[in-house]
């Protein structure tokens, strides 16, 4: 028996985390299309779901229809998900425009990306950055994966289940570790304290730098990890050498 979520009738999943599930959908009385982000809150963890919803909710609101950042078309705060083994799922989920893959799966796919299509990611993606920025939020979990093409291959902005608000003139300090391993900045692994905006900027230099190489540029911004050191200490000939494998122009 096909799902139904309220007037959604999904049709294939697009995505999914440890967390949430992303399917294709179609509106039953309008026949448009559309991505179904889910959040199932059955476990323990169910609390701190529902806050990633409002807080994805809340963020989409403010920024929609910015033309880099994912447009929210509908949400809904509690949601009864029948799975077709006969048992069902408390949820929530928000409605999006459809998206094509994220640049993940192209980065997975493909060669290096060429210079000029670097340019006009990043170009996008500073454009997304930096209106959220100017709005007074922070995403705080820019990667790869949370960056889609649209069918034109535009960047969007996807994902802001860690998004914050802060004050609009971005010193506010921000303590509550946030996002992805490979892409938090140094004083947030270190000090645990952190301006927002600076770490948005930090996790775009790596997603540039992983698009440019095809490898990440060190695990974990921390002393201890040998590339990131190497980095710091601005040793660029070593690391280089210690990337050559993976690198092609
Ligand atoms: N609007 C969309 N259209 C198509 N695919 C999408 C869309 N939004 C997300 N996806 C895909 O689904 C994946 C998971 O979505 P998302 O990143 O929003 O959820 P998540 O990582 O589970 O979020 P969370 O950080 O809240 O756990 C994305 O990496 C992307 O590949
Ligand atoms: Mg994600």
């Amino acid at each position: 028996m096909p799902h139904r979520l309220g007037k959604y009738l999904l049709l294939k999943s697009v995505g999914e985390s440890m967390d949430n599930k992303v399917y294709s959908c179609i509106d039953q009385e309008t026949e448009e299309i559309s991505a179904i982000k889910v959040f199932i809150l059955d476990g323990h963890d169910s609390k701190s779901k529902f806050e990633a919803y409002q807080t994805e909710v809340e963020s989409l609101e403010l920024l929609a229809h910015y033309p880099h950042i994912v447009t929210m078309l509908g949400k809904c705060d509690e949601a009864t998900f029948l799975k077709s083994d006969g048992s069902s799922h408390k949820v929530c989920y928000i409605v999006m425009e459809l998206l094509e893959r994220d640049i993940f799966d192209y980065v997975s796919m493909t060669d290096t990306f060429p210079a000029p299509i670097l340019r006009h990611i990043l170009k996008q993606l500073l454009q997304a950055v930096s209106f959220m920025h100017s709005q007074g939020y922070v995403h705080r979990d820019i990667k790869l994966e949370n960056c889609c093409f649209d069918k034109d291959y535009n960047i969007r902005l996807c994902d802001f289940s860690s998004a914050s608000a802060q004050h609009k003139d971005g010193l506010l300090h921000m303590n509550t570790m946030k996002g992805t391993q490979g892409y938090m900045a140094p004083e947030m692994l270190s000090e645990g304290i952190y301006k927002g905006r600076d770490i948005d900027i930090f996790a775009l230099g790596v997603l540039l730098f992983t698009l440019r190489t095809k490898s990440a540029p060190f695990v974990s911004a921390e002393l201890k990890d040998r590339a990131y050191r190497l980095f710091s200490l601005h040793q660029f000939e070593e690391l280089w050498k210690s990337y050559e494998s993976n690198f092609k122009s």
